[in-house]
């Protein structure tokens, strides 16, 4: 009996994780990425055409909270090859980037290629295949063609028609070297933040339909490049392609609220990824009914979640080879309190589920209050998706730390790289998840939309007043390449490698980080031993 109790409490230590074996499986892949306009800039050589980003903000420059904008940013349009050797130092496996779409075709359609876009890329995918670097691109990263916006950007059906051009242009120029693609970044942003919040470029507010006319036009629009890659380049290039999803993950504030929180997921996760992953297809069945039902409540005729037919159905299900998750942050979901009315989705909560969206008030926080900091969440999403979609292959195409301190001594980033990889890890390891790899935002700090440069993510920093844009690596940097070259989260002595970064008067960092995990274990040991000593001697 004591023995069977021993051996329980043992292999609950286990599953706590506190005696993990810190090695990552034999093939998972590390890297870092970037988007195009976050850190090209050259928005206006040669035949570049205007992103929605170019157009807003020069016309408008006061949306942005620093005044500033992407014409510049990190320069990488010119100082690529800077980019490529940082990879490189930190030996990544890969470098996730995306191509700008006015970039390549300036009028945003398919009857003009700019020569120069081409070769700007080209150099770049080149260069990182030199060093060994597999390039994952992006096709589309938040940076719409200003030609389309005008046409209704994303609501407007066409548009799936519009990038299925754009992306058989980019397959046929890069293919031939890049095997992996994500298609579309973040829907759940470009349709529900933006529509629903407004406050992002392109600045367009309408909360009714705005973001399902969206969802479903994102699809569809992931759909057409996923179906004209297989047929077109997969047979002979043997690529694969995703879209990346970037759901927060969800639990109940309470007990009672187990069921609201699993229908917020479908709202989320659910209304972006089962068209393309369930057994089924089409939208999850519970929010077809919410939305019809609530849809019919407002007055109108048909549910403000346009219907699939049959054929789109069809052509969506099925259109992937993994699933790439971007993944930051957490929330708590209640129902809402009596003529309390939730704030809008995803950010505070949903009128559609009555439900509203919390921030555990023991998580610690980035410098943005908006990304708490959850790490155990990765895991139970990761669970989640397994779950869910058959245990779909995942590749983690995002996840990081905002600070506005540009300090190079970045040990919060440090900490929160090694909490999310060990929940990671444990979802390989106890939840039998089937993570393939891991992706750090940013490879180096860049305008970050709507914060500008105020707000930093960068494993390297930029000085955005230097004309070289001069990059220096952080101590996350040094941590980072040090977990890729020893495959595990056990490095030796990673406090020493970023000692001379540190600056006077800052709080030490107490333990690195592996010896923090170590201690915890042989903590838990001890712990366990004792009380195996005391029952020992009770029973006696
Ligand atoms: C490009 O934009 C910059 C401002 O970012 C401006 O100084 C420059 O003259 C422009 N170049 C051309 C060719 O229009
Ligand atoms: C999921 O897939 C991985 C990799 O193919 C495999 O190792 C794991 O056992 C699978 N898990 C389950 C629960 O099927």
């Amino acid at each position: 009996m004591l023995c069977v109790n021993l051996i329980s409490a043992f292999s609950l230590l286990w599953v706590g994780g506190w005696c993990l074996d810190l090695k990552f499986p034999p093939g998972f892949q590390f890297g870092a990425a970037t988007s195009a306009y976050q850190v090209e800039g050259a928005w206006n050589v040669s035949d570049k055409g205007e992103n929605i980003w170019d157009s807003m903000l020069h016309s408008n420059p006061s949306l942005i909270s620093d005044g500033m904008n992407g014409d510049v940013s990190c320069d990488s349009y010119h100082q690529w090859r800077t980019d490529v050797q940082m990879a490189h130092n930190l030996g990544l496996h890969f470098y996730r980037f995306s191509v700008s779409w006015s970039r390549i075709l300036p009028t945003g359609f398919p009857n003009r290629i700019s020569e120069d876009g081409a070769k700007y890329y080209n150099k770049l995918i080149d260069g990182l295949l030199k060093k060994g670097i597999e390039p994952v691109v992006t096709l589309y990263h938040f940076d719409l063609p200003q030609s389309i916006q005008t046409l209704g950007g994303w609501t407007n059906p066409l548009i799936a028609d519009w990038f299925a051009d754009y992306a058989r242009i980019v397959f046929r120029l890069y293919a031939d070297r890049v095997k992996t693609w994500i298609t579309i970044n973040e829907p759940l942003i470009m349709c529900d933040h933006i529509y629903n919040l407004g406050n992002v470029v392109p600045m367009v507010h309408e909360e009714e339909l705005g973001p399902f006319l969206c969802n479903k036009n994102v699809l569809l629009a992931h759909a057409k490049a996923w179906r004209i890659y297989d047929e077109d380049f997969k047979p002979q290039y043997n690529g694969k392609l995703s879209i990346a999803n970037n759901p927060i993950w969800l639990d109940p504030a309470s007990e009672k609220d187990e069921e609201l929180t699993e229908l917020a997921r479908e709202f989320g996760a659910g209304r972006y990824s089962d068209p393309i992953y369930s057994a089924e297809g089409g939208w999850p069945p519970s929010i077809e009914k919410i939305m019809a039902e609530y849809s019919k409540k407002q007055g109108y005729p048909y549910s403000r979640l346009p219907s699939f037919t049959d054929e789109e159905k069809k052509l969506i299900q099925g259109t992937y080879d993994f699933y790439s998750l971007n993944h930051y942050t957490a929330r708590l979901v209640r129902e809402a309190h009596k003529n309390e009315t939730p704030g809008p989705w995803f950010v505070a909560g949903s009128k559609e589920l009555n439900a509203v969206l919390e921030i555990d008030p023991t998580w610690a926080y980035t410098d943005l209050s908006y990304l708490a900091v959850a790490p155990k969440g990765i895991r139970r999403q990761i669970k989640w998706l397994k779950d869910r979609y058959n245990n779909v292959s995942i590749l983690i195409t995002e996840n990081g730390f905002a600070t506005r301190d540009p300090d190079l001594y970045d040990t919060g980033r440090i900490n929160f790289i090694r909490d999310y990889l060990k929940e990671i890890l444990l979802a390989i390891k106890e939840d039998g998840a089937n993570v393939i790899g891991y992706t750090v935002w940013s490879l180096m700090d860049n305008f970050e939309w709507m914060f500008g440069y105020s707000l930093k993510f960068g494993l390297y920093s930029v000085d955005f007043k230097d004309p070289q844009r001069l990059r220096e690596p952080r101590a996350s940097a040094f941590f980072y390449s040090s977990v890729i070259k020893h495959h595990s989260l056990d490095i030796p002595h990673s406090s020493h490698q970023y000692h001379h970064l540190k600056r006077k008067n800052l709080i030490q960092d107490k333990t690195s980080a592996t010896s923090r995990i170590r201690v915890n274990c042989e903590l838990m040991l001890i712990y366990t031993l004792s009380l195996a000593y005391i029952l020992v001697k009770t029973m006696h």
